[in-house]
């Protein structure tokens, strides 16, 4: 199917818009959030006092120097760093109070989240990549639904392939599909076309914006191209572990 097709079927499955506005209550929340982690040679300050907040509905495009520890803030609104010290308040739910089981929970039914180099599993179907987070998530109709995302990004002919029997931007839209399967309250990006081509990313582009705006979904995109970062219509530069300004697109 094509692509335009493609996103046509996304649509609506009955899930309400959100308007993004200023007074929404907040999807992230993240105050004074500092990270240290243990280098070779000694401690590293990742995060060095992180501000930020993001409301619910909204779309940032998150930019920055390589090293500068972007990808550590997704992690840490994931969940799947633990902050050294500071306060990540998500979707409504403060992380220091989480155990790692609790947080796990909470993730597969609130985060959706897309990595530059796909993450998908080498031994498992395009299918049953999409489906397995929905079992997690318990969902009984996990394989028709996984079938339903994956016609959704123009895969239905390619479901039974392995990744590595999918091409770099059909494999990105397995994770696409996969990351907003269970219709997260947030969706993190990590540079999600640094591996495509400039046409196929252009396509997994505006499946992630459609996805974002149909069903309401908050936003936050990490790219070094600043085009794509303005077409978030916010625009976050991280530097040196400390978010180092910001702009509106
Ligand atoms: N597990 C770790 N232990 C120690 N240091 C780490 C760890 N992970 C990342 N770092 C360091 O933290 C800094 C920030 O890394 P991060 O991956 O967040 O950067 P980034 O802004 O995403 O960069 P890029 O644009 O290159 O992806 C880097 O200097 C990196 O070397
Ligand atoms: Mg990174």
């Amino acid at each position: 199917m094509p692509m335009d097709q493609a996103q046509a079927v996304i649509v609506d499955d009955g899930a309400k818009m959100t308007a993004p506005t200023a007074f929404a209550p907040a999807a992230i929340s993240m105050e004074g959030v500092h990270l240290t982690l243990a280098g070779p040679a000694g401690p590293v300050n990742i995060l060095r006092g992180v501000d930020l907040t993001v409301p619910q509905g909204s779309a940032v495009g998150i930019v920055g120097p390589s090293g500068s520890g972007k990808t550590t803030l997704l992690m840490v609104v994931a969940g799947l760093e633990r902050v050294s010290s500071g306060k990540t308040v998500i979707a409504g739910t403060d992380y220091a109070r989480m155990s790692e089981d609790d947080l796990a929970l909470f993730r597969r039914e609130n985060i959706g989240i897309v990595f530059q180099s796909f993450h998908l599993i080498p031994t498992m179907s395009a299918l049953e990549n999409v489906a397995v987070p929905l079992e997690f998530a318990g969902r009984k109709d996990a394989f028709a639904r996984a079938e339903m995302e994956l016609k959704a990004v123009g895969l239905g002919h390619r479901m039974d392939h392995y990744p590595g029997q999918l091409s770099g931007g059909e494999q990105q839209r397995v994770a696409l599909a996969r990351a907003f399967a269970v219709r997260p309250k947030i969706l993190l990006a990590d540079e999600p076309t640094g591996n495509l081509d400039g046409g196929t990313g252009q396509q997994i582009i505006d499946l992630l914006f459609s996805l974002h705006r149909h069903h309401g979904s908050t936003l936050v995109l990490i790219t070094h191209d600043p085009g794509l970062a303005r077409k978030c219509g916010r625009i976050v530069r991280v530097g040196d572990g400390v978010i180092a300004g910001e702009e509106l697109a």
